[in-house]
């Protein structure tokens, strides 16, 4: 008979004082050596490392394509070992990162949820992320919890086996690997026009629970001249502390619940679902906002350059109809996820050099 436990709670003296400290704060605590060791947070990311590791996805990619050059990517960590923990739904993140895992080489356990761990019998969260330590190189974390792939990253930093830690999704919080491939879709759809410098983006849906939104607004502060159009129903507006960080940082933002007069204006739409998952009151809330949904008929009021985005799932935000449209990214983008995220790996592993010798 399947039962479960209450989870057993550990204190961890120290760690309710390291979370409360500002993201930008604590940034040297997840490096090593000058190189990224836990990816847990977009603000660990910057301009320099943006350009590299667009490169090395690329380059990935472009091996990848070849019998020899993929023989060659599978041999660079073939004595490496990952475990994929996601115990939140997810079908793109999951799959990608498994098969940025095995483009490496690399051999994967997962687990998907929280009734085939033994946590079922009330071990705790903690001690089970140390478990996952004992037998691999690197985890990587999806859960429903804010900050707990940072928490995980923290315990494991004080062991004696500490692994990387990287944050697939934590709540509605941050999805850092998220924001990386989305700068690679700007990046490749914006190629012969300048890059992300100097472009107009408007985000548009749940803005105050999209973790997707939240990060890629973070990445922002490492261009020129970018303006952020916040398009979102009154109820979910994108919170103060991002709006406080872009304007620290004087960058360009404006609120509106208008999407049709931010439509012509921009170079990309990038649209979310709204996060129905996160509601106190699911049953209650209306989950369908059809002003803020991006129709076949708004394919002629948008540029012509004009990318549309989206971090899927969709529901009813964006039609199957605008899908052949050339404009809409998000199948690439989706696909950019895979080599974002192998891309990812090679560098915490450090064999980015090899790769990059294909090239040379
Ligand atoms: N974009 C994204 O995180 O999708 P999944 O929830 O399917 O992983």
């Amino acid at each position: 008979m399947q039962y479960e436990k209450e989870e057993t709670i550990q204190i961890y003296n120290g760690w309710e004082e390291f979370y409360g400290i500002e993201a930008g704060d604590k940034l040297e605590y997840f490096s090593r050596k000058g190189r990224l060791f836990d990816i847990i947070y977009a603000q660990q990311f910057d301009r320099g490392f943006l350009v590299y590791i667009c490169n090395l996805a690329n380059q990935i990619r472009i091996l990848a394509q070849t019998k020899l050059g993929a023989q060659k990517l599978s041999s660079l960590l073939a004595h490496k070992r990952a475990m994929l923990y996601f115990v939140q739904p997810s079908t793109r993140t999951f799959i990608s990162f498994l098969n940025a895992c095995h483009i490496l080489g690399m051999r994967v356990s997962e687990i998907r949820g929280t009734s085939t761990s033994s946590e079922v019998k009330g071990e705790s969260q903690e001690d089970t992320i140390r478990t996952f330590a004992s037998y691999v190189d690197l985890i990587i974390i999806r859960h429903p919890e804010e900050g707990f792939a940072e928490k995980a990253a923290w315990v494991l930093n004080q062991t004696d086996r500490p692994v990387p830690v990287i944050n697939g999704g934590s709540g509605p919080d941050q999805h850092p690997t998220q924001a990386l491939l989305d700068i690679y879709t700007l990046e490749r759809s914006f190629e012969n026009i300048g890059g992300v410098d100097g472009k107009s983006i408007a985000m548009v849906g749940d803005l105050k629970r999209g973790r997707t939104v939240r990060s890629l607004s973070y990445l922002m502060k490492n261009y020129q001249g970018v303006t952020l159009y916040f398009v979102s129903p009154e109820v979910f507006r994108m919170k103060d502390d991002i709006k406080s960080f872009l304007t620290k940082h004087s960058i360009e933002f404006k609120e509106t619940d208008d999407f049709a007069s931010v439509m012509p204006v921009v170079d990309a739409i990038y649209m979310t679902r709204i996060q129905k998952e996160y509601s106190a009151a699911p049953a209650e809330e209306v989950d369908v906002y059809p002003d803020f949904h991006f129709t076949k008929a708004h394919l002629s009021a948008i540029q012509s350059h004009c990318i549309i985005m989206h971090p899927l799932p969709r529901r009813y935000e964006i039609d199957v109809a605008v899908d052949k449209d050339p404009r809409a990214v998000y199948w690439h983008q989706e696909r950019n996820g895979m080599w974002m995220r192998a891309a990812l790996i090679a560098h915490l592993f450090g064999v980015e050099d090899v790769i990059n010798a294909e090239f040379n």
